[in-house]
């Protein structure tokens, strides 16, 4: 939280604390699993090592759940590693960006070159059920924040990276894609919002994803990101939004989309 301190020196302390406490020197591709896809962990690989993120620089304990964050390192079945991100800091906690981006950096100082990043959001497109899982293919960044500090002109084109997106259609060719919108929350949005975002060209809202998305292409990673729709955005249903109801379907779909991107994973 020092506005003097360098954000990237802190991820590389970080860094190299996951590798003494791992033995693993390097990390080749990190994942963060938002709600419903926390299961994908144990289906990747063979987790070798569950470290607690308060041990490790610059992580914060998570908000909502009240239980400590975990760090898992992954041994893949090709010999990959995984870095499993499962404390994530949302935007909306008021820590600031560089602490929503903090595991992104990590990552990326750990060696990896892919991020895939998981979320749970609301879908404007009527026939998406709960329980399905969305691609996305781009986004709306409405934090009116930047992950990015001073002249720092970063070229956001195929931010979500087309070979990933060809992947994951192999894997499921079935698989729909949409725009994310990150709002900043934690309130969900009010009907008139949804049909803003839909006119600007959105699909999916949630509340993260797109500035850690930004600070992944910052570091030079390719980035993959995934939705699953836990219900439909304000408005599109008839239904109230209820956070229970979210949970629920998350641990619903949970299965069937990890296993999803279980072989996502495994094609990498
Ligand atoms: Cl409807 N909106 C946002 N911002 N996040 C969500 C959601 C909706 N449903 C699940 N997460």
């Amino acid at each position: 939280d020092d506005p003097h301190a360098d954000p990237f020196a802190i991820a590389a302390q970080a860094a190299a604390q996951l590798a003494e406490a791992t033995g693993v020197e390097r990390h080749d591709i990190a994942l963060t699993l938002g709600s419903g896809w926390a299961k994908a962990a144990d289906l990747i690989g063979e987790t070798t090592h569950t470290i607690p993120a308060t041990e490790i620089a610059g992580f914060s304990k998570p908000a909502l759940e009240g239980h400590v964050g975990t760090l898992r390192s992954i041994l893949l079945p090709s010999g990959k590693r995984a870095l499993v991100i499962g404390a994530r800091t949302h935007y909306y906690e008021n820590h600031g960006v560089r602490r929503v981006v903090h595991s992104v950096r990590t990552a990326a100082a750990a060696g990896a070159s892919v991020m895939i990043l998981t979320n749970g959001a609301g879908g404007i497109k009527e026939h998406w059920k709960p329980g399905t899982p969305v691609l996305i293919s781009d986004h709306l960044n409405l934090t009116a924040n930047s992950p990015l500090e001073g002249a720092t002109f970063i070229d956001l084109t195929d931010l979500y990276a087309q070979r990933l997106r060809d992947l994951a259609h192999e894997v499921d060719p079935g698989l729909d894609e949409g725009v994310y919108v990150q709002f900043r929350g934690p309130h969900y949005e009010t009907p008139a919002e949804v049909q803003m975002a839909k006119a600007m060209g959105g699909h999916i809202v949630g509340m993260s994803t797109a500035l850690e998305a930004i600070a992944a292409r910052q570091a030079g990673m390719e980035v993959l990101g995934l939705s699953l729709i836990t219900n439909l955005a304000a408005g599109i249903s008839p239904e109230p939004l209820s956070h229970a109801e979210v949970i629920q379907a998350g641990k619903d779909a949970e299965p069937v989309i990890s296993a999803l991107l279980a072989r996502i994973v495994a094609k990498l």
